[in-house]
């Protein structure tokens, strides 16, 4: 199953997301992919790699997966990005099957989950990935622009939709969760308000996300019991984490 990270607006928390929830997925021993669609190359950086061109291997030279792919942890494989992505969006918009090509090279992969992370962007590789997904998630920080942005890509998808290339479902995911700032309660409670249960439970803002990467680790790896692993505790209820959110994709996979 294919799972695209979007979002247009940039620094929501796309790939910190991603390489989140793949290695939490490895970890439960569900083979996982992890696919770089942005040229700025995070997802090698995130786990201590240098940039590489792997989707440009991939899809200019016609490179099988098997011999792109990077082992980045037990059960967890990556298709590294950097600059020489570009051209692929060039190739892309060159071929004639140009919105399906990265479809086509994952439909026959082994993998129990894929997970794309897309750039902040609206181009051609940008709408191969959501046509390539089976879900698409939607991380989004809680600001006033929060439900524009979110509306945004949903009527991506929907134009998308209409040309004949269908998703299983969406979800939304606030990132930055903040409860003590009122306008994130309040940008939270209107999002619910619109979306419903497609809003997925927030992960909150957390120092120790924004150290995994410069260490280039995982969070289960850095800081197994951080906030944002576990979420708000107030003696009643958990208020979100990703623990939490790695149940919900759980449950979307065995679905
Ligand atoms: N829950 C969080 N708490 C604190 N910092 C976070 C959290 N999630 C992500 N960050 C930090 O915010 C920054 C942006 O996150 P990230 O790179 O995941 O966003 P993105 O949507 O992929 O960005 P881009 O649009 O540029 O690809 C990073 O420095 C990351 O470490
Ligand atoms: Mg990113």
């Amino acid at each position: 199953m294919i799972f695209a990270f979007a979002n247009q607006k940039g620094g929501v928390g796309k790939t910190t997301t991603a390489v989140t929830l793949a290695d939490g997925l490895a970890r439960m021993k569900k083979r996982t992919l992890l696919v770089d669609l942005d040229p700025q190359g995070h997802l090698a950086l995130s786990f201590g790699l240098e940039k590489s061109p792997g989707l440009y291997r991939l899809v200019c030279l016609d490179e099988p997966l098997s011999s792109v792919v990077v082992p980045v942890r037990p059960n967890l494989d990556l298709v590294a990005g950097d600059k020489q992505t570009e051209k692929v969006k060039r190739q892309i918009t060159l071929a004639d099957f140009r919105e399906t090509i990265l479809s086509d090279i994952l439909a026959s992969s082994a993998y129990d989950a894929v997970l794309l992370d897309l750039a902040p962007s609206l181009d051609v590789l940008h709408i191969n990935g959501l046509i390539a997904a089976d879900w698409v998630v939607i991380p989004t920080r809680l600001d006033a622009l929060a439900v524009d942005g979110v509306k945004e890509i949903l009527t991506t998808m929907a134009e998308i939709g209409r040309n004949g290339h269908s998703y299983r479902g969406y979800s939304i995911l606030p990132t930055f969760f903040d409860r003590t700032t009122r306008e994130t309660l309040l940008q939270f409670e209107e999002l619910t308000r619109v979306f419903g249960a497609s809003v997925w439970p927030p992960v909150p803002q957390d120092t120790r996300v924004r150290e995994t990467a410069a260490y280039g680790q995982t969070l289960w790896e850095y800081s197994p019991r951080s906030t944002s692993i576990e979420g708000f505790k107030d003696g009643r209820q958990r208020l979100g984490g990703y623990r939490q959110v790695l149940a919900r994709v759980l449950e979307v996979l065995d679905a």
